[in-house]
């Protein structure tokens, strides 16, 4: 089946489902494809168009679907194929598109074709993955060293991620041929698209040279970072998209704007849309490990350098969460202040130009989990950051360090209700839940007009009525201000203006020249107790008053 085209992306809002923790429709504690063909009138109603699945297909989970054992089917525990092509159909008779991932740099050990690999140097598979007598220096991203001895082959094979998850060879055009067969198998059943994973990693530099021995993990990076035959691989993947008008957001870890500008605009154009991290770093270095206190510049900073540099050339995507990194009210906002900041940190992106994307439970405000103990960790680099660095810390610290940064803290099960299990399932859930239910829950949020959840719905619905906000330009005021993030969407001679308050205190906010005195028209706040939207606000001639965690969407218009 054909998708006609694929420019309906730019006027999009995306949701994003770890299944095995959406919703359980069969009774055994694991989220499903029957869960989650009951809830797709919920997630309409937020006023979504579209989905991103992360994997579903089999996989032994040692990265819970990104070790992929076959490309082409559906894991026992979510369904199977005719299960997925009804909720493939109901969204699309919802008027929601829907998109897979793709995890092509690597599969899992328990694929039939690494399982071919390993028996030796002639088997047809042989040249699938990346085997050597002698491994470089390179570290993997999940787990210690990036090679591992593989008895049966006598050989070593690569893995840029956790020990099963074996690098796939893309310089084999077989390898690539399997790739365009992958993409043909969804797109034919009638998917719209991929989110490709790591994409930007599968070419590695010829003879896979030793990278700087002295920088942990990122010392390698620049041999299989936009790797030197990465266009070429990308441009035959692309071939095959076109034939369908299929979608391709690549997901670009530490990638640069320069770089991320090669995959969506000119010559070398493969992708409609990038995942960026940059903004992802504000209260960490690298990775949510390291972590550092929040900085509200920082974030301002990485946002603003990719609506300034995409700006006429390509398309932004928009998000705070996913299924990598720990909940955002946690990390950028405050569970004091839940609802402030929940709301605050929905308004300081869902307005950007870009697409937004909304990881599950995030339109909740979901937060992150504390587990007592190492022990209940399951995310592979949780626990091998764990056992791994400041091995001589203080284990209280240790622990710490995993309650801020653990990906698990994004796939404990969805709060549906205040009920035994969340709603969730009505036996005991696979992983924990986080005890906040009780209280932070979508039964309770429906009822609540004030709700964070019904304030996403909010937000959504103003973006997709306005030209300005869809297509109109971005220009960032008071870019040093260390609590106020100030933005602008500007469409000929209508404008809307963002103000949002990161403070904990109520703060006094010294207004831009330009605005002071002016006129506009409260679109939306978060302190609806304070004002009521449609209402006039005049811009104060000095400054005005902010409110823990106070945001405004405000409607200006310019004289022509
Ligand atoms: C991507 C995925 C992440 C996974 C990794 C390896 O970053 O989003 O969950 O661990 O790739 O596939
Ligand atoms: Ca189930």
């Amino acid at each position: 089946m054909k998708t006609s085209g694929r420019d309906w992306y730019r006027t999009a809002v995306f949701y994003q489902i770890w299944i095995r923790s959406f919703a359980d429709g069969n009774h055994d504690g694991i989220g499903d494809l029957y869960g989650v063909y009951d809830k797709l009138e919920y997630i309409r109603s937020l006023g979504v168009t579209a989905i991103w699945f992360n994997p579903l297909y089999p996989s032994p989970n040692a990265d819970f679907g990104y070790d992929i054992s076959d490309y082409c089917n559906i894991h026992p525990d979510y369904g199977d194929l005719d299960q997925f092509k009804k909720v493939l159909d109901k969204a699309h008779d919802l008027g929601m598109k829907v998109i897979m991932d793709l995890v092509i740099n690597h599969t899992s050990d328990e694929h039939r074709w690494f399982q071919e690999s390993r028996k030796g140097k002639d088997n047809p598979y042989s040249d699938y993955y990346i085997w050597r007598d002698k491994p470089n220096n390179w570290d993997s991203i999940l787990e210690g060293s990036a090679w591992e001895y593989d008895k049966m082959r006598g050989q070593y094979y690569l893995h840029l991620f956790a020990k099963k998850q074996p690098d796939l060879n893309m310089d084999n055009p077989k390898v690539r041929e399997e790739v365009k067969n992958i993409l043909r198998f969804w797109l034919d059943m009638g998917v719209d698209g991929f989110r490709e994973d790591v994409i930007n990693f599968i070419s590695k530099r010829e003879g896979l040279p030793n990278g700087i021995g002295f920088l942990p993990i990122i010392g390698s990076m620049m041999h299989y970072k936009d790797g030197p035959h990465i266009h070429e691989y990308m441009k035959e993947f692309r071939e095959v998209c076109d034939e369908y008008g299929a979608l391709q957001i690549g997901e670009g870890p530490m990638t640069s704007v320069g770089n991320a500008l090669k995959y969506l605009s000119g010559e070398t154009k493969s992708l409609d849309m990038m995942f960026s991290f940059d903004h992802m770093t504000a209260d960490c270095l690298f990775t949510e490990y390291i972590h550092r206190p929040f900085k509200l510049i920082r974030l301002k900073k990485a946002l603003s350098k990719w609506q300034y540099k995409l700006a006429g050339r390509a398309w932004n995507t928009l998000y705070l969460e996913n299924h990598d990194h720990p909940r955002i009210i946690s990390r950028y906002g405050s569970e004091k202040f839940h609802v402030k900041s929940g709301t605050a940190l929905a308004f300081s992106y869902l307005f950007l130009k870009g697409t937004p994307f909304i990881y599950q439970g995030q339109e909740i405000g979901m937060t992150n989990i504390r587990l007592s103990s190492i022990d209940k960790y399951i995310d592979v680099s949780s626990i091998n950051n764990y056992f791994k660095y400041h091995v001589k810390d203080d284990p209280k610290e240790r622990l710490h360090r995993i309650h801020v940064s653990s990906r698990d803290s994004s796939r404990t099960p969805m709060q549906w209700n205040d009920g035994k299990y969340a709603g969730f399932s009505d036996v005991k859930p696979w992983f924990y839940l986080n005890p906040n239910f009780k209280r932070i829950n979508v039964k309770a949020e429906e009822k609540d007009k004030n709700s964070i959840l019904n304030f996403y719905r909010k937000c959504i619905e103003i973006r997709k009525k306005s030209m300005v906000l869809t297509y109109g330009s971005y220009k960032e005021y008071e870019k040093s201000h260390p609590y106020v993030y100030m933005y602008e969407r500007r469409f000929e001679d209508k404008a809307y203006v963002v103000i949002c308050s990161f403070a904990e205190e109520r703060i006094p906010f010294v207004l831009p020249q330009e605005f002071r005195g002016h006129m506009g028209t409260l679109a939306l706040t978060n302190y609806p107790e304070k004002d009521i939207p449609g209402s006039p606000v005049i811009f104060p001639t000095d400054f005005m008053m902010l409110e823990p965690y106070e945001a405004m969407l405000i409607k200006v218009r310019y004289n022509a």
